[in-house]
């Protein structure tokens, strides 16, 4: 898929989450085959505040292609924090038109702004014009099921240099349920010329294949799916090239992965914060594990890397 100038190879994307997918996280998906990240949704008022927390959140490594979101409502804010965002080198830059957070959409920011599609719009316009990377968009499909209006926005997205959407199959009023509109993504793939990212309950290397087959999309992006299983890029890239995939690791090999995972997130944040950060990955690393249930409660309490491996053991026997 073409991104303007840049090229993304490979099947399928991390999506954004705020507090799950950071930067060790997603260095660990480009590990196990994402093809692209995106950064957590980072505020533009903020930014052009100088916030020390939005710096930390831009950070990006060498894997790469890379983006970063950011959120607001003013196409004058939007537009000053570019330079900001660009001092931290992304590949290009995501506008969030998706969150349904109710204090983003309380500010006019995230999934609010498919009621004014005009200054959705507007943002798009300004930041393209202040940024030289590219700029996509990641919407949902309206704000309720009276306002389905996915295809009226895409295009005006798309109008104001847009340079690819992502499309999540839900309004804003569904939140996480019921399953994503597929036939949306297709509508919209099918009125824009610019590529599109098909998004939306992707959890098995079967329900990548669907979303490509049922939406003709150009990319697929997993968020949940990928929540202390980031081996499922792997799986999701075999089934979509050879039609079969390696089932899940064992327990040991999991286990194995969360401590790496441990590891790295305590090198950068510290073991104090660090395995706290841990602890929300551990629950969802060991979600379903034969003998796991009685442990959840100490993994959600863990406290130190020794006690983890610990726990790790315990796990595995
Ligand atoms: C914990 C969490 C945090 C999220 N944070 C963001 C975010 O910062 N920006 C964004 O555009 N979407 C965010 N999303 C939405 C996801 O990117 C994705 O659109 C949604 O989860 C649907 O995809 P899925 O069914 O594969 O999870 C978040 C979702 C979750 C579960």
């Amino acid at each position: 898929m073409r991104l303007g100038s840049l090229e993304i190879k490979g099947k399928c994307a991390l999506a954004p989450m705020a507090g799950v997918a950071d930067l060790i996280f997603r260095d660990l998906c480009y590990s196990f085959g994402a093809a692209v990240t995106v950064s957590e949704m980072v505020s533009a008022k903020a930014l052009t505040m100088c916030d020390r927390k939005s710096e930390e959140l831009m950070s990006l490594s060498e894997n790469r292609p890379a983006g970063i979101q950011i959120f607001g409502y003013d196409p004058a804010v939007m537009a000053e924090c570019v330079p900001r965002v660009e001092a931290f080198h992304p590949d290009f830059i995501d506008i969030n038109m998706g969150c349904p957070a109710p204090k983003i959409v309380k500010n006019h920011s995230g999934s609010y702004l498919l009621q004014d599609p005009l200054l959705a719009g507007r943002i798009v316009r300004a930041v393209a014009d202040a940024a030289s990377v590219p700029v996509t968009v990641k919407m949902r499909i309206g704000w309720d099921v009276e306002h389905i209006n996915a295809i009226e926005v895409a295009k005006i997205l798309e109008a104001n240099g847009a340079a690819a959407l992502t499309v999540h199959g839900r309004t804003r009023e569904q939140m996480y349920a019921p399953p994503a509109d597929l036939k949306m993504i297709q509508a919209v793939k099918e009125a824009v010329t610019v590529p599109v990212i098909g998004n939306g309950d992707i959890f098995t290397p079967e329900d990548a294949k669907r979303m490509y087959d049922e939406t003709g999309c150009d990319l697929i992006m997993v968020g949940r799916g990928a929540m202390g299983r980031p081996w499922i890029f792997k799986q999701i890239n075999e089934y979509l090239s050879a039609g079969a995939y390696a089932q899940d690791p064992t327990n040991e090999e999991k286990m194995g992965i969360m401590l790496a995972h441990a590891e790295k997130i305590c090198a950068r944040y510290g073991e104090t914060r660090g395995i706290c950060e841990l602890r929300k990955h551990a629950l969802w690393y060991t979600k379903g594990l034969h003998g796991a249930a009685k442990l959840r409660g100490r993994f959600s309490t863990v406290s130190s890397m020794s006690e983890l491996r610990l726990l790790a053991e315990e796990v595995c026997q």
